[in-house]
């Protein structure tokens, strides 16, 4: 049996004026699954992020929404999709509480007023279905949180949308190993909720520890797409490092990826 992926990019190429950062990337993202997308400093992770998430217009290739072929060229685009993407830097206003914060942009209304108890409410249900309990008040300021409390708030927010694919970059790059073992935990329960998840993360023990499929990206190109299960440690840091670790690389970028 074929699954069909939530998200299934080809072909993607992405220039800078003369300078091509991505050639010919491909990944797919499941639901119920996470998928680790791994790579060195500029190898272009970010940047296919932001294709996903209709920062940026890809300049060529596919992008395919549970097996539909789309056009995402704006957030907006991305947002109506069921995209949410939680961006390497994090898009959090300090200055407003938690609740302003998931709903920013997106407050609910009623009449011209904003709806404070609904959102409080919607805000409440969402961080409880994730099982977060270390923030104490929704109307906390976001800049008396720590980094493991930001990050949890930025992916609840990102899920708070009946989102259906959720990108996470590096969300635990900042984090000390008890947050970072939160904010995995979080990521790992996204995935158990049904969600597609795509997680960017430098940590080879985070990688294995949450997730289903690893896809590996090297100068911009796709190294390899494989099941984790199919992988060691020692194969992905190679794939990253030198673009193909033993029958893993770009003649068989499909292995395990289909099956
Ligand atoms: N807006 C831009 N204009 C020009 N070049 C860019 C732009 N964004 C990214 N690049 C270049 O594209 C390449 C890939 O960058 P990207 O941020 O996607 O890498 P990355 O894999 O996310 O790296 P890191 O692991 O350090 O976050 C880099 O060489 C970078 O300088
Ligand atoms: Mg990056």
């Amino acid at each position: 049996m074929t699954e069909t992926p939530t998200l299934e990019l080809r072909g993607i190429d992405k220039s800078f004026g003369p300078v091509q950062v991505l050639h010919d990337v491909a990944l797919s993202a499941y639901a119920g699954e996470v998928t680790a997308l791994v790579g060195d400093n500029g190898a272009g992770k970010s940047t296919l992020v932001k294709c996903i998430g209709g920062i940026h217009s890809a300049d060529a290739g596919d992008y395919l929404f549970e097996g539909r072929p789309v056009q995402v060229h704006s957030p907006r685009d991305a947002a109506a999709l069921g995209v949410e993407i939680v961006y390497q830097d994090l898009a959090l206003c300090d200055n407003l509480d938690i609740v302003q914060n998931m709903f920013l942009g997106r407050e609910k209304r009623r009449g011209l007023v904003l709806d404070d108890s609904t959102m409080e409410e919607m805000a409440a249900a969402t961080l409880q279905s994730l099982s977060v309990r270390t923030v104490k008040s929704l109307r906390q300021k976001v800049s008396s949180l720590s980094g493991g409390q930001r990050q949890t708030v930025a992916i609840a927010k990102a899920v708070l949308w009946n989102s259906k694919l959720v990108v996470l970059d590096e969300p635990t790059a900042a984090l000390g190993v008890a947050q970072t073992a939160q904010v995995l935990e979080l990521v790992r329960r996204l995935a158990d909720n049904g969600l597609a998840v795509v997680l960017i993360s430098h940590n080879m023990n985070d990688v294995f520890a949450v997730s289903d499929r690893i896809a590996a990206l090297y100068l911009g190109r796709t190294a390899a797409q494989v099941k984790a299960s199919d992988a060691t440690h020692a194969q992905v840091v190679e794939l990253i490092t030198s673009g193909r670790s033993g029958d893993l690389g770009p003649q068989n970028t499909s292995k395990g990826a289909a099956a």
